[in-house]
């Protein structure tokens, strides 16, 4: 199995933390997404603890809230002591609803508008992860008028190009996010932002994209990174004490993804952080990751009732679910690739292949092509493995199609961190 917390049990079922899938999926119906709780603490401690180990006091991992948002995640990130990053008024309010101390959380976004940086100066964010010039000037006139000194980041794009797939990559000089250190527009912008009096700069941070296997685009981006913060020592005297970043090393999908140990990841940048830094006679700042991905994704699997089974003689064949696009729209988006398991019959043997499609009236809404399976009856249950990670944050109401509910497991019990949506509440906002 790709995952430890994978198994099947002697009835033949798919058992996921410890659990029989098709009891919970008869206990809370499906659609139905599950969390493994305590792998997500087991990933938070893994990162914490390398942080700490490898990198200089006050080094720590945030988790990327976008992979997986709700009240009760912000409650084991606390829970934790580890930091968030949130990247909306949506994301802020479910944080700090929750208790999250909401001064250990970070604010990104490409375009954050006036009454966001308001919400969030409210909201008392720590860090404000300011994305360019005409930002960094409503934040300095909003928090002047709530009479603050706001801490900020500048989201920088070093330039990299980390080889994942397009719609991930963030870090390219051309990228919507942040301000290029090539063209100069990042060390301007250092100087612009050291002559205001409402926002006080603690260092910079960049994000390279997502599903990353290799410590090289990592490595590459921070060596960008702190020649640009010797140079804007150098130039302008400001020596930052942070350097964040970014989220985005990669989980397994399937059996083809390498299982990649994190720890070992960050020991690998850490020490090419180490030697550029006495090249540059830099002393190392404090390091921030903003995992997301890596902490939730293989702590998520999706459960759906097998519909309709349909062979097209000589051409393919069909097997449709309870779900699809509408909580896991990433095969339609990105082709992702996921491992899908026939939970009600594990160990059978696996002799049809099909596309599992979701239920939308819409041909791309498949989950899957060419799974090879055993050949699936109406009303079996069908697991859709890792997607613990950007399924249900990227969830819609598509055809007006309710929202699954969301199942912590952690092995003393399982309960519903989300409930599932009603046609209620689908309907709530109409007048
Ligand atoms: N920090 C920043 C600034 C980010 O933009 C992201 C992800 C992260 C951290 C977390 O990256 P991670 O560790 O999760 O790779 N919807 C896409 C992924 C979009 C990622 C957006 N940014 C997907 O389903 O694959």
């Amino acid at each position: 199995m790709i995952c430890d917390n994978i198994s099947v049990n002697g009835r033949g079922h798919l058992t996921f933390a410890g659990y029989d899938t098709v009891e919970l999926a008869e206990k809370y119906g499906t659609p139905l997404c599950l969390m493994d709780e305590n792998k997500i603490r087991d990933h938070v401690r893994g990162y914490k603890v390398a942080m700490e180990k490898y990198f200089p006091a006050g080094s720590a991992p945030e988790f990327a809230g976008k992979a997986f948002s709700c009240r009760q995640i912000y409650r084991i990130m606390a829970e934790e002591g580890i930091d968030i990053d949130v990247v909306s008024p949506g994301e802020i309010y479910t944080a700090a609803t929750a208790g999250f101390p909401m001064e250990n959380s970070f604010f990104h976004g490409n375009n954050k508008t006036d009454s966001d940086l308001r919400f969030a100066i409210e909201n008392k964010v720590g860090h404000i992860v300011v994305d360019g010039e005409d930002e960094l000037f409503a934040l300095n006139r909003i928090a002047g008028a709530a009479g603050i000194v706001q801490k900020i980041l500048l989201r920088l794009t070093p330039g990299i190009d980390p080889h994942t797939h397009k719609k991930i990559s963030t870090g390219a000089v051309d990228s919507k996010f942040g301000v290029p250190i090539e063209t100069g527009q990042a060390l301007e912008l250092v100087k612009k932002a050291l002559e205001l009096k409402n926002v006080s700069l603690s260092g910079f941070h960049c994000h390279v994209g997502s599903q990353i296997f290799e410590s090289r685009p990592f490595t590459d981006a921070a060596e960008i990174m702190l020649d640009f913060i010797a140079e804007a020592r150098d130039r302008l005297k400001f020596t930052a004490g942070t350097l964040n970043l970014g989220g985005g090393f990669g989980v397994r999908y399937t059996e083809s993804d390498p299982a990649i140990d994190y720890g070992e990841k960050i020991a690998e940048v850490a020490a090419a952080l180490q030697k550029k830094c006495s090249a540059l006679k830099l002393e190392m700042p404090a390091i921030l990751m903003e995992p997301g991905r890596s902490i939730v994704a293989d702590a998520g699997m999706t459960l759906y009732t097998v519909g309709s089974v349909k062979e097209i003689k000589g051409y393919k064949n069909y097997v449709s679910i309870d779900g699809g696009m509408t909580d896991n729209p990433r095969y339609t988006l990105y082709e992702s690739p996921y491992t899908v398991i026939l939970a009600s019959r594990a160990d059978a043997v696996k002799n049809f292949t099909a596309t599992v499609a979701g239920r939308c009236c819409e041909s791309g809404d498949l989950i899957q092509e060419n799974v090879v399976m055993p050949k699936p009856c109406r009303g079996e249950i069908l697991a859709v493995l890792t997607t613990g990670a950007y399924n249900y944050s990227m969830a819609s109401n598509y055809n007006r199609v309710g929202r699954p509910p969301v199942v912590m497991l952690n092995g003393e019990r399982d309960y519903v961190a989300i409930r599932r949506e009603t046609y209620e509440d689908i309907c709530s906002l109409d007048e």
